[in-house]
């Protein structure tokens, strides 16, 4: 058995901000460590970095590794809100998790692609008149009303500029993990806000004044008994309601990141119009190769083995997600930005995991993806097929060594004009 290579220092927390998405990959490389790593930080605490296809398969063994009290305290406050569905564990999260997943239906999902096509089809004369247009901003907002509208909640149109500013407040809460955040009671107070306006509805709801459709989330959740027959805390209800929605308000992160493949290859756009199933593949490789999940906590359950090491019960472990999908062994050419790569990906839910891996009922992957992939599909075509527009001169850089990761400019459009064949 061979000892782990180490980072030495007593809390690189420093370093590996300064470092960001590619902090992983530079220890590994540097320590000429394959698959594990030993660090310390967050306040000198012992982490091993675990990377690859095997070390996810390990990750998302419910047996060996514990999930729940791992995530800090900060995102528990302000991304996910206090008692999330990503907090818990067990039978509890089990059955609470069920109540995500009974959501995506197949009409539901339909209906979700039929949204994301309407709003962007339905934006287009606000677009063209706008002259130039911020693609991270402009998605939140039409996310915003999207999300809303999917999950049966009321968002009056005048509402809906100051919902998107909140969850973007909430979403980019993970900036400057394991220092001081600056921007930690703004958000707080942000999610104070969302959790009111959600908790009167829930609550409004039940007492039958409002009536969401049948199979909304804002209706499913509101009536939800949990395995002992108890309904959800009309406070937790709307924090986990908002957890259907808030995180496909932070898929304007992909969909700017997506118009910046586009630009940076320019043949995309041609083959997501004429080639059946380019826009998944795009889509998928868009989630694959851009910055957003740097990496996921978690805790030894157990002692065991991996990959010829010794990890004791109780050890602080963090899944290497960006590093993972960057690996030449995981991903051939991990580097490149290839959608045909998954002409023939066999589907393994432990190296394309830029939402988590495992299963959707028993790990804590994320409930939202196949929405996710949903909302990519529609938005990249509506953009490569619908409309053109210029790029105008702007900063298209984006920083790997900050986290989260963003296109300096946030990927700003011009000129925008409907394709009408008019022959
Ligand atoms: C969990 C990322 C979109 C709902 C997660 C996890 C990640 C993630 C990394 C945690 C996985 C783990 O801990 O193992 C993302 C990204 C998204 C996205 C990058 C797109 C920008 C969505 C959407 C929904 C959603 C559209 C809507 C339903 C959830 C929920 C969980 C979760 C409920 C908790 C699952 C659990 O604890 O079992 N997501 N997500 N996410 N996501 Fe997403």
């Amino acid at each position: 058995m061979s000892t782990i290579k180490r980072d030495k220092g007593l809390d690189n927390t420093l370093k590996a901000m300064k470092e960001g998405y590619l902090y992983t990959t530079n220890q590994r490389k540097r320590l000429g460590a394959e698959n594990i790593f030993e660090t310390r930080g967050l306040g000198g605490k012992r982490i091993l970095v675990l990377s690859g296809k095997k070390a996810a398969e390990t990750f998302y063994d419910n047996d060996r590794i514990e999930r729940s009290g791992t995530l800090p305290k900060r995102i528990v406050n302000t991304l996910f809100g206090k008692g999330a569905i990503h907090t818990t564990t067990g039978k509890k999260h089990i059955d609470r998790k069920a109540l995500f997943m009974s959501l995506m239906t197949e009409g539901n999902l339909k209906y979700l692609r039929e949204l994301t096509r309407n709003h962007w089809y339905m934006n287009t004369h606000r677009m063209e008149q706008m002259g130039r247009v911020n693609i991270y901003r402009e998605s939140i907002v039409l996310l915003t009303k999207v999300g809303t509208k999917w999950a049966g909640v009321q968002a009056p149109e005048s509402k809906i500029e100051e919902i998107a500013t909140d969850m973007d407040i909430m979403i980019d809460s993970f900036k400057g993990l394991g220092s001081k955040f600056k921007g930690y009671r703004e958000s707080v107070k942000a999610r104070h806000r969302v959790e009111d306006w959600l908790e009167d509805q829930i609550i409004q709801t039940r007492k039958g004044k409002i009536h969401p459709p049948e199979g909304t989330a804002l209706y499913e959740f509101a009536h939800w008994e949990d395995y002992k027959g108890n309904p959800m805390d009309s406070r937790l209800c709307a924090i986990d309601l908002m957890n259907t929605f808030r995180p496909l308000i932070a898929i304007n992160r992909f969909v700017s990141f997506g118009l910046h493949a586009m630009n940076e290859h320019p043949i995309s756009r041609e083959k997501i119009n004429n080639e059946e199933d380019y826009a998944y593949m795009f889509s998928q490789e868009v989630r694959r190769f851009y910055p957003f999940v740097p990496f996921l906590p978690g805790k030894a359950k157990t002692d065991f083995n991996f990959d010829g090491h010794d990890i004791d019960k109780d050890t602080f472990l963090l899944l290497d997600v960006y590093g993972t999908m960057h690996r030449d062994d995981v991903f051939e050419n991990a580097n490149e930005f290839r959608p045909e790569r998954f002409i023939d990906w066999d589907g393994s839910p432990f190296d394309l995991i830029p939402q988590g891996g495992g299963d959707y009922y028993t790990n804590h992957r994320c409930a939202g993806e196949w929405m996710t992939i949903i909302i990519m599909e529609e938005t990249m075509k509506y953009f490569a097929g619908k409309v053109s527009y210029d790029v105008p001169e702007q900063d298209l850089s984006i920083d790997l060594n900050s986290i989260p990761g963003y296109i300096k400019s946030g990927f700003i459009i011009e000129n925008v004009r409907e394709n009408i064949d008019r022959k």
